[in-house]
C-alpha cells in the first residue's frame, strides 16, 4: 500500500439520472491533475449510471454502504459481490450517519469493513467524535475505540483508507481547526502503528466535515492530511472540481 492523496465525493441520498447527466457534463470540462485519486460515491441505485459515465476517465467508483453477507434473505440490502459488477473499488464504512441515524454498532461496522476487504475492495473507515465527546475531552478515547473495533484480532488491514470526520463538523459549516485536525490525524496514525508501523506510515487519512472550495487548500496543507471526503460541496460539479484542483 502506498500513501496516496484522495478527494472523495459522498453524494449521500442525493442525485437523479438528470443530475448525473448535468454533473459530469460540467465536471469533465475541468482539467484535473493526476495528483489526487478522485472517487464518487453515488446512492447504490445509481452505481450503474455513474459507472457508465466515468468508464473512460480516471475517476473511481465507490458505494456508500454494503451488508456483510454475499447474498440471501436480507431484504433491502446490497452486498460487496453485487457492487463489484459495477467496478466499485471503495466502500464507505461507519459513516457517522450510519452509526447515529441507523444505529450501526462498532461490531457491525467491523464486520462490514472485513467483508469489503475480503472482496478485494478498499473500505473507507469513517471515525470521529461528537461535540459532547470533544467537549468532555473524550476525542482520543472515541477514536481509539472506533479503530480498535475494526483492527483488533486482524493482521490484514493493508488496503484501507481512514476518514477522520468530527460529527459536529459534518454538514454544519464548521470545520475543525488546523491544530485539531493535525492532532487527530497524528493520533490516528499512532493508534494504527501499535498494530503495524508500516501500515501507519502508508495509510491515507482524509479529513471530512464542511470542506469546500474556499477552505480545501488550507486543509490539504495540514500535516498528515491526505485529502478529503466531501459531502455537500461534492454535489456542485464546479465546486467539487475546484476542491480536486487544490491537491497539488
Ligand atoms: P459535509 O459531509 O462535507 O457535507 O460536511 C461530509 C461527510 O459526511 O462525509
Amino acid at each position: 500500500m502506498m500513501r496516496q492523496k484522495y478527494v472523495m465525493a459522498n453524494w449521500k441520498m442525493n442525485a437523479s439520472i438528470s443530475f448525473i447527466e448535468e454533473f459530469f457534463k460540467i465536471f469533465f470540462n475541468h482539467t484535473l491533475s493526476a495528483a489526487a485519486k478522485c472517487v464518487i460515491f453515488p446512492p447504490a441505485i445509481y452505481l450503474q449510471a455513474v459507472c457508465q459515465k466515468i468508464e473512460d476517465s480516471s475517476l473511481m467508483l465507490g458505494c456508500q454502504n454494503v451488508f456483510y453477507e454475499d447474498k440471501g434473505a436480507f431484504t433491502g440490502e446490497v452486498s460487496s459481490v453485487m457492487i463489484k459488477d459495477f467496478n466499485c473499488k471503495y466502500v464507505l464504512i461507519g459513516h457517522s450517519e450510519r452509526r447515529h441515524i441507523f444505529n450501526e454498532s462498532e461490531k457491525f461496522v467491523a464486520k462490514k469493513f472485513h467483508h469489503v476487504n475480503d472482496h478485494g475492495m478498499i473500505p473507507v473507515l469513517c471515525i470521529g467524535e461528537t461535540l459532547s465527546e470533544r467537549e468532555s475531552n473524550k476525542t482520543k478515547e472515541v477514536l481509539t475505540r472506533q479503530l480498535n473495533a475494526v483492527f483488533q484480532n486482524q493482521n490484514t488491514f493493508d488496503s484501507a483508507v481512514i476518514a477522520y470526520e468530527p460529527v459536529w463538523a459534518i454538514g454544519t459549516g464548521k470545520t475543525a481547526s488546523a491544530g485539531e485536525i493535525e492532532d487527530a490525524h497524528g493520533f490516528i496514525r499512532s493508534v494504527i502503528a501499535q498494530y503495524n508501523k508500516n501500515t501507519a506510515d502508508n495509510i491515507s487519512i482524509l479529513y471530512g466535515g464542511s470542506v469546500n472550495e474556499a477552505n480545501a487548500e488550507s486543509i490539504f496543507n495540514i500535516n498528515d492530511v491526505d485529502g478529503s471526503l466531501i459531502g455537500g460541496a461534492s454535489l456542485d460539479p464546479g465546486k467539487f472540481a475546484e476542491i480536486v484542483k487544490c491537491i497539488k
